[in-house]
């Protein structure tokens, strides 16, 4: 074998197909091209459409241009999402969020044609009618939704049957695979009118490792040991956090129960999954699980010291009932 070559840089594919070049008008039925032609001549097609469409897409403008409010609610998902990938409870594409942005669906992003065909939500939701939500992409990753909200997600426009939904910007992203879960949610907050815009699914370290022990599971166990941990837990997470047994991912079933659960608690528990929470806004639900989960990792670093930890006293929690006039 003789010496190697040092390997140049790679050259482009060629991808041209000789035709004749006739003086006179093409007459196409003197057009004769062999089979191996005719593939390398539509390949060539094929390549340059794509690179246009590439090119189109580059030149489309976002629509957070010219929509400071938007920008700024797009850009606080973007914060959280780095939150979660920095806390480990975002491991590839764990996890989901959706926003709530139809105050800022101005006539001109009204009007935006469909960038997608008609998708099923798989349940029929009568307050989302014209609503419109910045949805996390499925199988998009956490931490590159952090750099680059508008390419690991997508808004969508819920159409008039309330049954469906199409993408309108920026990118055709297909929504979160838990979005039936999300948008049930969404969907009370508007006939509740409560002004809740947002919703976080994350996973959690130590909130599902505590899942993992039935002991934990009965009602209000959990609340009640995380509560105990430090004040601020209760003050903050006031109705505390609700199990849903496991149900599969993604499931309407699983929609269902979250919906029920949350009816009595600001955050649940996906039962060996991961937690959910609705929020003001996306700050206000990363906010309350980062709580529950603070005092879920005291309890644990207890527990990792060789003891049970004490807890808040039912008289100091009940004092903090009283002196921040909590629900519960
Ligand atoms: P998606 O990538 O579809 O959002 O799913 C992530 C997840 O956590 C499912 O529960
Ligand atoms: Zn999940």
């Amino acid at each position: 074998m003789g010496p190697m070559r040092p390997m140049g840089p790679m050259r482009p594919m060629k991808t041209t197909v000789a035709l004749p070049c006739p003086k006179r008008p093409l007459d196409a039925s003197q057009i004769s091209l062999t089979k191996n032609q005719i593939v390398r001549l539509s390949k060539g097609i094929l390549k340059y459409l794509c690179i246009a469409l590439e090119n189109n897409r580059k030149e489309m403008k976002s629509i957070l241009e010219g929509r400071p409010a938007l920008k700024a609610e797009i850009e606080k998902i973007a914060e959280v999402a780095g939150y979660l990938w920095q806390n480990g409870w975002a491991e590839r594409n764990g996890g989901n969020i959706t926003v709530n942005i139809t105050e800022y669906a101005d006539d001109e992003l009204r009007q935006l044609p469909a960038i997608s065909d008609v998708k099923q939500i798989g349940i029929t939701l009568p307050a989302l009618k014209g609503c419109y939500f910045y949805c996390k992409g499925t199988g998009k990753r956490m931490r590159d939704l952090a750099r680059w909200p508008m390419q690991n997600g997508s808004v969508i426009r819920i159409l008039d049957d309330c049954a469906s939904y199409v993408i309108i910007a920026d990118e055709a992203v297909m929504p979160t695979s838990e979005l039936p879960s999300h948008l049930i949610v969404h969907a009370k907050q508007i006939e509740k009118g409560t002004g809740y815009k947002a919703t976080v699914h994350t996973h959690p370290i130590e909130l599902v490792a505590m899942s993992h022990n039935r002991e934990f599971l009965g009602k209000d166990v959990l609340t009640r040991i995380l509560w105990s941990m430090i004040p601020e837990t209760k003050a903050f997470c006031p109705l505390g956090l609700g199990i849903v047994p496991y149900t599969l991912p993604g499931s309407n079933e699983l929609a269902e129960a979250t919906l029920k659960e949350l009816e009595d608690y600001d955050v649940v528990m996906w039962e060996k999954h991961g937690v959910f929470a609705k929020g003001t806004d996306v700050m206000d639900a990363f906010d309350q699980i980062d709580v529950l989960s603070k005092s879920a990792k005291i309890y644990i670093d207890a527990r990792c010291m060789g003891f049970e930890p004490e807890g808040m006293s039912d008289e100091q929690m009940a004092e903090m009932t009283r002196a921040f006039n909590l629900p519960r």
